[in-house]
Parts: C-alpha cells; structure tokens; sequence
C-alpha cells in the first residue's frame, strides 16, 4: 500500500513549508504520510508534526506507519478543523501548514472507491464516508438544473446542460448506481476523442461537490491563520483551477 501513493512536489514544497527543525507543523492532508515521513526527516527531537485526514483507510495505515514515532499526532478529521485540533493538542501556533489537496493515487486506483470512470465501482465518490450525500444521491435525488450547474461549476464543463439532461433522462427508467452508468451516458453524448476529458471533468465536479472541497479549503484557510506563527508558512499544493484561485485569491485578500 505505501507505493500507492507517491508524494508530490516533496522536496520544493518542503523546503518552503521548514523554517525551524524544533517547529511545530501541521500535514491537512496525510495521506500515506509521504509528505509527513519527509517533514519527520528534517525536524529534530523537539520538533512535533500533526497530521489529518479524513479518509479512514489513509488514516489507519498512516498511522500504523508512525506508531513508533514520537513527537507525532495524527486525526482522522477534516482539515478544516486545524485550529481545534491545535486547542485539543495545546499547540497555540504552527511555524508551518502544509495541504497537498484533492486524492490520493491510492483513492483514484482503488477499483472499489469509485473515485473514478476507469473502474465501475458504486458511484459514491466521499472521502469521508459518514457524509451523508454520495455521489449517486446527487444524480437521482437532485434537480436537472441543479445537477447541469454543480458539473459547469466545479468541472468547468460547458456541456453540462446536455449531460444532465441525458441523466434526468436515464434515471427515470433506472436508477444510476455505478460508476459505469454514467460513463455510458457521457459516452453516448460526446465523440470518443473528447470523451476522457469529459469523464475527468465530470466526476472532478461531483468529488468536489459531494466533498465540499472548495468550501473545506476556504474554511481551512481560515483558521489556519487563526493558528500560524507570525512568519509561519502555508503551503499549498493545488492540481486544478479552482483550487489555485482560492488560494491565490486568499493569499491576496490577506495582503501575504
Ligand atoms: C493528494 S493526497 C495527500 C497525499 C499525502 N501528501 C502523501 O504524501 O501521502 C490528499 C489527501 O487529502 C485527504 N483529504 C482531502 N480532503 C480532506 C479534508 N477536507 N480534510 C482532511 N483530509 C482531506 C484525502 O483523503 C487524501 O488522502
């Protein structure tokens, strides 16, 4: 499992993140502690790391990785929540906050996870499995209008009018279920060519829906500053438009 997923960017964005080997820094995204084994590598015996995830599988082989570390805190919660689990961990400022946003190769890999068009899997797309709504619910629960703007909006596809009519269609005679339900509906609506980059951006707008992405990272934002060292450092790793606006658009607002 640990050569699911290989870490990006390690050492540019650590040597952005690392200020002080005896700091105190937070990993929002664990993952399989790719980042976090490399962030343990440069800090010395008075430095601490705390680490979140919200996918169970990630959290509990990371934290079979680190047991025998200390110094090390690890939560299987939102990262969203940075600045209560600062409270809960008596840590008043980070020196860093490091997010490698959206999925892990091991979550888009998984032929069960469903987190993408090249394996049917259920249709479900959440990381955190106690949310309620999964990506099936939003096909066959939710207006037509309603499901064309989540795909323009957050998949940036301008064909969205056309393939949630498609889905309104199909779901009255049978519900949608799989992942491959709706790759045969967008197969049948866009010449082959054009179809993977359809797929990629329609299930992109259903994970960040059903995810809340934007809204967790704008909140995680947020509260990181509540909780940063004057002179601390957030670094993120953003892999899509969206994602890069709000951090560029944030960054800005802030005048940092
Ligand atoms: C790109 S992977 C990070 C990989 C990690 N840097 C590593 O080296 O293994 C992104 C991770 O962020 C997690 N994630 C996404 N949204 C989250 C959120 N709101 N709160 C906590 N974790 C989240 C995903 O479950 C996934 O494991």
């Amino acid at each position: 499992m640990s050569e699911h997923h290989v870490p990006v960017m390690l050492k540019e964005s650590l040597d952005l993140l690392i200020t002080d080997q005896s700091g105190v820094y937070f990993d929002a995204t664990l993952g399989f502690g790719g980042h976090s084994s490399e962030i343990l590598k440069r800090l010395n015996s008075e430095g601490r790391l705390v680490a979140a995830d919200v996918d169970t599988d990630a959290f509990s082989f990371s934290q079979n990785k680190f047991a025998e570390k200390s110094g090390v805190s690890l939560y299987n919660f939102n990262y969203s929540f940075i600045d209560v689990i600062a409270k809960i961990e008596s840590i008043q400022y980070f020196d860093g906050v490091l997010a490698d946003l959206g999925v892990s190769s091991f979550q888009l890999d998984n032929p069960e996870s469903g987190f993408t068009y090249r394996n049917d899997a259920a249709l479900d797309l959440r990381m955190d499995k106690t949310k309620k709504i999964t990506a099936a619910d939003v096909l066959n629960t939710f207006d037509e209008e309603d499901i064309a703007n989540i795909i323009y909006e957050f998949g940036e596809e301008k064909n969205s009018r056309k393939i949630a009519r498609s889905i309104s269609e199909k779901r009255a005679t049978q519900k949608i279920e799989t992942t491959g339900q709706l790759v045969a509906i967008i197969n049948d609506l866009v010449p082959e060519i054009f179809s993977r980059k359809t797929l990629s951006r329609v299930f992109q707008a259903l994970r960040i829906y059903v995810n809340d992405e934007l809204g967790n990272l704008k909140l995680f934002l947020e509260n990181s500053l509540k909780v940063l060292k004057t002179g601390g450092r957030i670094v993120v790793i953003t892999y899509h438009s969206l994602e890069d606006r709000i951090v560029k658009d944030f960054l800005r607002m802030k005048r940092l």
